[in-house]
């Protein structure tokens, strides 16, 4: 089974929506194997977005990520990778359909409240980059997994 890193971002803090946020994922089965509220430094936000460093908005979506407090997290549980992708929605809020995170709590591109791996492999390495391998917790969900999975 895999693992996604899915990070809230200065603004979900900002805004109180950390509990809505992490309870959508709860609530969908997922497990939660590591959580932690960290304020990134601009080295680690530059690291964590190091495939956009070309773009044109790389300086202020760096300052903006290491600017307050992020909820870093590793959720696990079939596909979930994608289908945290699919929860998230797309990057634009206006662009992301109602009843995603972003298409029901956001509305800009730079303020879209939430990040969420996109392959196995940017999974694996965000996940290395933000936790360390004893903070990342194995436990059996007993009661629900029965009742998720066939
Ligand atoms: P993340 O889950 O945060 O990685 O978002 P994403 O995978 O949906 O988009 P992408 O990785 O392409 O971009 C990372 C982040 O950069 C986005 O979440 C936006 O906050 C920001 N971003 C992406 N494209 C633009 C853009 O065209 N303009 C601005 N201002 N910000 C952008
Ligand atoms: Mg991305």
């Amino acid at each position: 089974t895999e693992r996604s890193y899915i990070m809230l971002k200065p603004d979900a803090v900002q805004r109180g929506l950390v509990g809505e946020i992490v309870q959508r994922f709860e609530k969908r089965g997922f497990k939660l194997v590591a959580l932690k509220l960290v304020t990134p430094s601009l080295e680690m936000a530059q690291k964590h977005y190091y495939d956009l460093a070309e773009r044109p908005f790389f300086p202020t979506l760096c300052k903006f990520l290491s600017s307050g407090p992020v909820v870093a997290m590793v959720f696990e549980g079939e596909d979930v990778i994608r289908q945290g992708r699919r929860m998230i929605g797309a990057t634009s809020p206006l662009a992301a359909d109602p009843g995603t995170i972003r298409g029901d709590l956001a509305i800009i591109t730079g303020k879209n409240i939430i990040h969420g791996s996109d392959s196995k492999e940017s999974a694996e390495a965000e996940i290395a980059l933000w936790f360390k391998p004893e903070e990342l917790n194995s436990w059996k969900k007993t009661d629900v997994e029965a009742w998720v999975y066939e």
